[in-house]
């Protein structure tokens, strides 16, 4: 067995408290030898997923921990909190408020929480992730993606439309994606990004469609990318139903090290 295989893969999924989330949790705790733990934001809703996770999948070894990932200091906190490996963390959560909202440290909401969310996850969990390569990054992002303007990130030029502001998030979530894989590639961890399916949910619902896909179908890309030995090796590359497709925001290398720096002043 290579040096830090171990037996048991842990897994840190975000937005597991949702449609997608659920599933990808729930596919992912029912295979062997995987430990799943969910980041959520709220307990009660966190403590009810694990509980249904526990009793439709047999696997017991499925808990969670409390952030929200809109806010950097708690994402902080829970990973220098966190004990043992991490084989795979899971980049999920989003949200698309149809009002431009801030949070508490005044950042719009939506770039908080779909862009610095997962950067942050990715910045602070990276050291963890290391000590347990080879391991795996999967930020869940959509096909549907663009209008990012770098000048006007949080909406204060532009006049806010979630569904702008949702496709620049899923844009950005696209273009780090590759930003994090050229950095990772030589510490044994792998970063990749995809589209999971069209599925009925408050974020669907809230972007004005229903979703025609099931929670399940969506979850199969996510899952594939963090469990399959069909992708072992494979980084900085965007996926859609499976297989790879090509990203139309790849060759931008100057946004996406732009993008990069104005991450990371936050
Ligand atoms: N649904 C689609 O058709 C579709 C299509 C393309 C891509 N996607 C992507 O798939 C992913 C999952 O979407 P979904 O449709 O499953 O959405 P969803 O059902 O609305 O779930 C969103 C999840 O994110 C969590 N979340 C939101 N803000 C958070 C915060 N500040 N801190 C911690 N957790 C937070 C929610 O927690 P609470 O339960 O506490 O609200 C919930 O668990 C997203 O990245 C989305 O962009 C979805």
């Amino acid at each position: 067995m290579p040096k830090n295989e171990s037996k048991e893969k842990t897994v840190l999924i975000t937005g597991a408290t949702g449609a997608i989330g659920k599933a990808i949790a729930k596919s992912i705790a029912a295979t062997k030898n995987y430990k799943v733990v969910i980041l959520a934001r709220n307990i009660e809703k966190a403590k009810k997923t694990i509980n249904d996770l526990k009793a439709s999948t047999g696997n017991q070894n499925i808990s969670f921990i409390i952030a929200d990932i809109s806010i950097k200091k708690e994402i902080q906190k829970v990973a220098e909190g966190w004990t043992g490996p991490l084989h795979v963390l899971i980049n999920n959560a989003a949200a698309t408020p149809r009002q431009r909202l801030e949070t508490s440290s005044g950042i719009e909401m939506q770039f908080a929480t779909n862009v610095l969310g997962y950067f942050w996850m990715t910045k602070f969990f990276t050291s963890i992730l290391i000590k347990s390569a080879p391991a795996r990054i999967v930020n869940v992002a959509s096909y549907w993606a663009g209008n990012l303007e770098l000048d006007d990130l949080e909406f204060t030029r532009r006049n806010y439309n979630n569904g702008t502001a949702y496709r620049q998030s899923k844009q950005a979530n696209r273009m780090l994606n590759i930003a994090f894989a050229e950095r990772l590639k030589s510490d044994g961890i792998t970063v990749n990004v995809c589209h999971p399916g069209e599925v009925n949910s408050l974020l669907s619902n809230q972007l004005g469609f229903g979703g025609h896909e099931s929670p399940e179908y969506g979850a199969a890309t996510p899952v594939w990318l963090a469990t399959s030995d069909e992708v072992e090796g494979i980084t900085g590359s965007y996926f859609e139903y499976l297989h790879e497709a090509q990203c139309q925001f790849s060759n931008d290398k100057v946004g996406i090290e732009k993008l990069f720096g104005i991450c990371g002043k936050y």
